[in-house]
């Protein structure tokens, strides 16, 4: 399917302009799929999907291995160049047909309503407006398509909240990539107008000690029909 370009929608193709840290990202997150359990959680989430499916904020492409055959197509956006390029290669060896295009969560470059299911994993943290990414994935997303995500956000006790705020007001959004630790995944999508289906909470590492990005949430939300 042709794609529309972002760029005539208001966001630049390499609107994510993060080099160090994606070379960082490409290296943690590969140690990430064995040592933290990411390639379980990533089984999970993608687990029985069907059809044509969006994934945003590809990232270096660690999920295309874990897409089912009943999935008939991935488009996998990144805006990110470095990544985008790992991405590319990632999809080569993937086992369905996955394509990587550049372009950024706030403006899809994809037709409304082309996509059975839409993924996202580890990408609001780091969108810079969630109300408006999660407006276009429900734009693209057919009337009952459903969203798997695995996100994390706000969690553990008071001291923890107070810590992920502080950092969210200091060093972490710019030594990582614009990631923020305090935002509400759940609650932002339910804001966004998608109906939340089964979601559990889950620790990453599971059973490591628990750090300012450790609260997650695995789960399905639909976009009403
Ligand atoms: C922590 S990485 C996660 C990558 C991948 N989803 C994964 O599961 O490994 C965050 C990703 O979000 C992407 N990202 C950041 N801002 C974005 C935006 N506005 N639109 C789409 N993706 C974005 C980054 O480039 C990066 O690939």
């Amino acid at each position: 399917m042709p794609l529309r370009s972002a760029r005539a929608r208001g966001v630049p193709h390499d609107a994510v302009h993060h080099p160090l840290f994606a070379r960082y990202y490409a290296r943690f997150s590969v140690s990430a799929e064995t040592r933290m359990g990411m390639a379980r959680v990533r089984e999970r989430m993608l687990t029985g999907l069907s059809g044509r499916v969006i994934e945003v904020g590809a990232g270096n492409g660690l999920n295309f291995s874990h897409y089912p055959g009943t999935v008939s197509e991935v488009v996998a956006i990144e805006p990110e160049r470095v990544l985008r390029q790992l991405a590319v290669e990632s999809a080569q060896r993937a086992g369905v047909p996955v394509d990587v295009a550049p372009g950024a969560a706030e403006a899809l470059p994809v037709k409304s309503e082309a996509f059975d299911a839409a993924v996202l994993s580890l990408v609001l943290c780091s969108v810079r407006d969630v109300p408006r990414a999660l407006a276009e994935l429900r734009r693209v997303l057919r009337p009952g398509g459903q969203l798997r995500f695995f996100e994390h956000g706000l969690g553990g006790g008071r001291v923890m909240t107070a810590t992920q705020r502080a950092l969210d007001r200091t060093l972490w959004p710019p030594l990582s990539g614009g990631c923020h630790l305090s935002r509400e995944p759940v609650a932002a999508l339910r804001d966004a107008g998608f109906t939340l289906g089964p979601y559990r909470q889950v620790m990453m590492p599971e059973n490591g000690p628990a750090l300012p990005s450790s609260y997650c949430v695995l789960g399905t939300a639909w976009r009403p029909s």
